[in-house]
């Protein structure tokens, strides 16, 4: 019995403020994932600083990698290929891993595969999820993205929705902001709501005419402004607690209502979370019993694998090498890159 040699991807993940690498065996294994998150950094300043993430990336980055390989007990001989985010993000930062990883496999004279960020997001579900196979639905929910996408096989996707305005990260970031809570503001509101009443506080459920799987979250951020400053001017306290679960259920009810539509509408029979925002506890509840309820199989990554990380990139990385993609030395950052696109 011929055995297939074992493919292991070396990944790179620069695209905001964590410089991560992992090594993934065979596009479902992760034998490393090494995170330097610059969050602290930024924290002073309220949210990412893109000059300071650049140049964080470029201190840290070798050490990342040599990590990752040390913990994965591989050396760069071992590996496949190099697998990279080269779109979306921030432009600087997403070109010091990409020189980073153009470098590496013209040394070692390894393929090079650039990895869309999303679609490295959608791929954290296979690392823990063994049976979860294409077709299946996804909703990506990070501080740069919404977006409903139909996932019709490995490396194929469907955009079906998206934000029109503000990511449902950002709502998260802006309004832990306005309350006090500072950054990054996701985790931050999803402890605080805990002590809080969801249905304190009415704030609005946008919902895009025409467009039923599109979301928009800058009104509801404003109405939560609206409300502060209205407390603030009438000399009133308002709770932190009731703000933080009443925002993030208008959130929560929002993203499922448009996902569970899909699900009716294309008849979905798996649905799967990801990005930064799907660690959220309300988020993964309320999907979850949605799923339940119409016999659809659902699928949420741990929370290390929901934030940045490489390890997704890595699992991205393998399934489009398996489809014979491969990246040119001219592979270049950039920072709008859409899914689907190459
Ligand atoms: O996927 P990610 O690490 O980076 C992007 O690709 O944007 O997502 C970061 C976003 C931030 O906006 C952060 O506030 C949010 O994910 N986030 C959360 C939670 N954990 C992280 N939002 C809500 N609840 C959480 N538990
Ligand atoms: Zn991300």
């Amino acid at each position: 019995m011929s055995q297939e040699k074992d493919v292991l991807i070396l990944a790179i993940e620069s695209s905001c403020d964590e410089t991560a690498a992992a090594v993934v065996k065979n596009g479902r294994e992760v034998l490393s994932n090494v995170i330097s998150s610059q969050i602290a950094l930024h924290t002073l300043y309220g949210g990412v600083v893109p000059e300071i993430a650049s140049r964080k990336h470029i201190e840290k980055i070798n050490q990342v990698i040599q990590a990752a390989l040390d913990e994965a007990g591989v050396t760069l001989q071992d590996i496949t290929a190099v697998g990279v985010t080269y779109g979306p993000g921030l432009v600087g930062a997403l070109l010091v891993g990409v020189a980073e990883a153009k470098a590496i496999a013209y040394a070692a004279k390894k393929p090079l595969i650039g990895v869309h960020h999303i679609e490295g997001h959608i791929a954290a579900n296979f690392i823990e999820h063994e049976d979860l196979e294409p077709p299946f639905f996804s909703l990506v929910v990070s501080g740069g993205h919404t977006h409903l996408v139909r996932v019709k096989d490995y490396g194929k996707f469907d955009i079906i929705g998206k934000t029109r305005d503000d990511a449902a990260g950002e709502a998260f970031d802006k309004v832990a902001r306005a309350i006090g809570l500072g950054y990054p503001g996701g985790p931050k509101i999803d402890k605080v709501a805990k002590e809080g009443n969801p249905d304190a506080i009415t704030f609005p459920r946008a919902h895009v005419e025409d467009a039923p799987y599109d979301f928009s979250f800058s009104g509801l951020k404003s109405a939560v402004l609206n409300y502060i400053n209205g407390c603030q001017m009438k000399g009133e306290s308002y709770s932190q607690a009731d703000v933080a679960a009443s925002f993030q259920k208008a959130v929560t009810d929002v993203l499922v209502a448009n996902a569970m539509h899909a699900v009716e509408e294309y008849q979905v029979d798996q649905f799967a979370i990801a990005g930064g925002v799907a660690s959220n506890s309300s988020l993964r509840q309320a999907m979850k019993e949605a799923c339940e309820e119409r016999g659809v199989k659902f699928y949420y990554p741990s929370p290390v694998y929901c934030t940045d990380n490489a390890a997704m990139i890595g699992v991205a990385a393998y399934y489009e090498y398996r489809n014979g993609v491969r990246s040119g030395w001219d592979l270049n950052a950039v920072p709008n890159l859409k899914l689907g696109e190459r």
